[in-house]
């Protein structure tokens, strides 16, 4: 997979970019980022990428030019499944979306700045708009690093333990379950017995069994999905067996 990143500031995303799964990953031959300086694409001497905006207010808005030249060379030089732009007004970023895009080959990253950019940029280059949660950040990039991450890891081959990424929470639609290690005993707090009997059956059993209560407690939202999907799921198999 290759990741193309617009920025105004190449420079914030230098170490996140150079370390941990992103790294692994690159180090892999799996994926391969690319960040473009937008004031490479600037506007005359000073290399303007931005403006004030028409109608007034605070804030600069980013100005089409330099970005419809950076997007037009990279199209002219390869296809892209999706053009995104990170913004707080885009569709929320959650796992299935995560899931979805580390199966493209090729993605580009739109991080606005200030005010945003100007409104013909995300008509008309801009496929999908992408907000990592209702709060303002003062630009794209944490989202870019964060949507990043997040597909990274789902390329298969980028984690060695090529089950686990599947089994995070938010895969299953539950929250993960509780995790212990050695020592068992560790000032007189126990891991659970059955996680040290080795019998797989019981502690699967366990684990999913500790994830709902985790769930329940902590987001019940996801729970109540979780259960409508699993009752779906249940009627489906009862109907396929009276058919049969
Ligand atoms: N830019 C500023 N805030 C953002 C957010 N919450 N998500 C995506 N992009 C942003």
């Amino acid at each position: 997979m290759r990741i193309d990143v617009l920025s105004v500031m190449p420079q914030y995303l230098k170490s996140p970019l150079e370390n941990g799964i992103v790294r692994i990953a690159k180090e892999k031959g799996l994926l391969e980022v690319v960040v473009h300086n937008l004031h490479d694409y600037g506007l005359g001497k000073y290399r303007q990428v931005d403006d004030a905006p028409f109608g007034g207010g605070a804030g600069m808005v980013l100005k089409p030019e330099p970005i419809f030249a950076c997007v037009e060379k990279l199209k002219r030089e390869r296809d892209y499944d999706e053009v995104i732009f990170l913004t707080p007004d885009g569709e929320k970023f959650a796992q299935p979306l995560a899931n979805e895009l580390s199966l493209k080959k090729n993605l580009m990253l739109l991080c606005g700045h200030y005010k945003g950019v100007d409104e013909r940029v995300r008509e008309t280059l801009v496929t999908k708009e992408v907000s990592i949660g209702d709060y303002v950040l003062s630009g794209g990039e944490l989202p870019a690093l964060v949507l990043i991450d997040a597909v990274a890891r789902l390329i298969p081959g980028a984690i060695n333990d090529s089950e686990s990424a599947l089994l995070d929470s938010f895969q299953t639609g539950l929250l993960d379950c509780a995790h212990y290690t050695r020592p068992a005993e560790f000032r007189g707090m126990k891991v659970p017995d059955i996680l040290l009997s080795g019998h797989h059956a019981k502690i699967r059993e366990w684990q999913l069994q500790n994830a709902i209560e985790r769930t329940q407690k902590r987001r019940p939202d996801l729970l109540k999905a979780w259960e409508a999907a699993n009752h779906a799921k249940e009627r489906q198999t009862s109907n396929a067996k009276t058919a049969t």
